[in-house]
């Protein structure tokens, strides 16, 4: 990170780099229950660590939080009962839509001017660490214009044909796994790209899974960083006791 980011005090930065933070999914996968970001996990709720995670980052000096449309007043009731340890960031909250992407544009939307740099991070994976965060606004330092953490795939993959009424799925064909990435977030961007994939393309259905998807769609570069085992996406229950896990493992070793 250069210094023209950093106060001469070496206080928080001015709101050059933002992070923005999806969380109005009901998470079903998980099971019944309150939304995946306001479960429990280490005694605090999914979305405290991922605000936490992303604040860790010294250039991160605004994080956005996209909660679900009647959960505003909850979810802002929610962080202000667990504020951030160095209380240097500051936290919106601001109602998501009906779609994840419709969601990040809606952070999109609340970035104050002067904020040139946009990380997009899924309230569902709680636990990345910091030096991947770092990793990404570096690149994006660098020049890239979108940035995505990483990792290879254990598994291999096959491509289907989805079963619609039919009892098995066909296997049309099976990409050469060492080509394959897993991608994970924070996802990095320059502000101005990612404003203009989400007013220039348009995504059927559920829209856009991955920010980075839709700038690929622009025609613009997308560069990948090292990603983290611990940048796991908590979507199933047994990824909750994975990251209880996790969190444990940290406490012993790191005092965290
Ligand atoms: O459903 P999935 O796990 O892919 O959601 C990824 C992220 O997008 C989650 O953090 C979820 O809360 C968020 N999301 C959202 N608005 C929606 C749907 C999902 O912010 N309408």
């Amino acid at each position: 990170m250069s210094d023209e980011h950093t106060t001469p005090q070496g206080s928080r930065p001015s709101h050059r780099t933002a992070a923005i933070i999806p969380a109005a999914g009901r998470g079903v996968r998980l099971g019944p229950g309150a939304p995946k970001a306001l479960r429990a996990l280490g005694g605090l709720p999914m979305l405290v660590h991922a605000v936490r995670a992303m604040a860790r980052a010294r250039a991160v000096a605004l994080v956005v939080v996209v909660a679900p449309p009647d959960g505003v007043s909850e979810v802002r009731r929610m962080l202000d009962e667990h504020p951030l340890p160095d209380g240097g960031t500051e936290v919106l909250v601001v109602p998501g839509g009906e779609t994840r992407q419709q969601s990040v544009r809606h952070g999109l939307d609340a970035l104050p001017v002067g904020v040139d740099a946009v990380l997009v991070h899924d309230a569902a994976r709680p636990l990345v660490p910091v030096d991947t965060v770092e990793a990404v606004i570096s690149a994006l330092r660098d020049g890239a214009p979108a940035v995505v953490p990483a990792v290879p795939l254990a598994d291999t993959v096959k491509e289907v044909e989805p079963a619609v009424g039919r009892a098995w799925e066909q296997v049309l064909g099976t990409p050469d796994r060492s080509r394959l990435r897993a991608v994970q977030t924070p996802q990095g961007f320059d502000r101005a790209v990612l404003a203009e994939a989400h007013e220039r393309v348009a995504c059927e259905g559920e829209g856009a899974t991955d920010d980075a998807g839709m700038v690929e769609r622009l025609g613009r570069p997308v560069v990948l960083v090292p990603g983290h085992e611990e940048a796991f996406k908590v979507t199933r229950p047994l990824d909750l006791v994975l990251a209880e896990a996790v969190l444990a493992r940290r406490r012993a070793h790191d005092g965290y």
